[in-house]
């Protein structure tokens, strides 16, 4: 199947998420923020909608990383480069903006997954990939760097808030939009004495 957004058409495939509000939240709080040729790593970039509209969009250099194999293969086919992993563990380089839509639903423990499961499961409180995360973003920021993540009321966006500040982020809404059971939010951090 294919999408129009924006100037680009992407390639959607079985097993990988369907691009959704939360992808273009995400991608409209990315656009507004880009200025030039930052470094960018899109994690979890599962159909790679976000990172095709910023490569047609802007000059930046942007990559994706996702757990999913056929979520990297539909962001090749999009036109963008993207590795197979788990989050950032095998990210050796520095980027000046690393984005991430990650799964941030609460989801019972012990239930059979599938791929979109995996899009969607964020652990009992929806927390757990987003804390992972944020522990390993820190290390693979250039300086001035900063993140750029969407999260949900069903989430707890001031528990997300509170655990970037406890980290040492320095924490600023970028987009908010409310849905019909829920409400998104975009943040930006930065580590303390960064420039967000
Ligand atoms: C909500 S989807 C977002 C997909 C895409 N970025 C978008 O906005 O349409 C979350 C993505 O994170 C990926 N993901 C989940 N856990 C991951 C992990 N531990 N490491 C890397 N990617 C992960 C999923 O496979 C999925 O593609």
């Amino acid at each position: 199947m294919y999408i129009r957004y924006k100037n680009t058409v992407i390639k959607t495939a079985p097993s990988v998420y369907e691009p959704s509000e939360d992808s273009f939240l995400l991608a409209e709080a990315a656009l507004a923020e880009i200025k030039g040729r930052e470094r960018i790593l899109e994690v979890g970039c599962g159909s790679g909608i976000i990172s095709a509209v910023i490569k047609a969009s802007t000059k930046a250099i942007v990559a994706g990383i996702d757990i999913n194999p056929h979520a990297a293969a539909c962001t090749r086919l999009n036109g963008v480069e993207a590795i197979i992993g788990d989050l950032l563990s095998c990210i050796k380089g520095k980027f000046d903006l690393i984005i991430f839509n990650p799964p941030y639903l609460p989801t019972l423990e012990g239930t059979k997954k599938d791929w979109i499961d995996v899009a969607l499961d964020g652990g009992h409180d929806g927390r757990e990939i987003i804390f992972r995360f944020l522990e390993e973003a820190g290390s693979r920021l250039a300086e001035n760097g900063w993140i750029l993540m969407v999260v949900s009321s069903l989430t707890g966006i001031e528990e997300v808030k509170s655990k970037m500040e406890s980290m040492g982020y320095c924490v600023e809404g970028k987009g908010q939009e409310r849905f019909m059971f829920e409400q998104l939010a975009v943040l930006s951090g930065t580590k303390m004495g960064r420039k967000v």
